[in-house]
């Protein structure tokens, strides 16, 4: 995987800057340096838990706790699949499934050719329309494994 060309020590003091004075400024700081690199890297733990005087299993231990924080570039693409209960209802686990065989990935996860990054979601909002999912940020209903697959190619070529 490439690395961020984007200065990271400049990337994140600036969101430093921006929040420090904040309650509990962690959480916006991470939230702001994975906006701007697309990931929180390793590397900015060390910087992070510096300024604000906290040990880096603190700062790790929080990156590692919310999962909409990546410590890993995402792929070219995101997809996101619904896996709230209406969705179950029309298949959604079993399209989760089919779609992690068909993409080789596995939710959570960035293919290895960079393609794709998977996530799950709990309710997109479009429940009468389910299985649905986002795909490159589009809301999409009424999938297969076929279709979002086809989405996904779509999206990250
Ligand atoms: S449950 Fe999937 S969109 Fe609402």
């Amino acid at each position: 995987m490439s690395q961020p060309t984007v200065n990271l020590t400049e990337t994140v003091h600036s969101a430093i800057d921006a929040h420090r004075h904040e309650r509990g400024p962690l959480l916006v700081i991470l939230q702001e340096v994975q906006e701007r690199l697309g990931y929180v890297p390793p590397a900015a733990v060390p910087l992070i838990a510096r300024e604000l005087n906290l040990s880096r299993a603190d700062v790790h231990g929080v990156l590692t706790f919310y999962h909409d924080l990546r410590t890993e570039p995402p792929g070219r693409t995101t997809l996101s699949l619904c896996r709230a209960e209406a969705c179950q209802a029309v298949g959604a686990e079993a399209l989760v499934a089919q779609v992690e065989e068909a993409l080789g990935v596995k939710t959570g996860q960035t293919a290895a050719d960079g393609s794709v990054t998977v996530n799950q979601v709990f309710c997109l909002g479009n429940c009468a329309l389910g299985p649905s999912a986002l795909v490159g940020g589009r809301l999409h209903g009424r999938l297969d494994r076929d279709r979002v697959v086809a989405l996904v190619r779509a999206e990250a070529s």
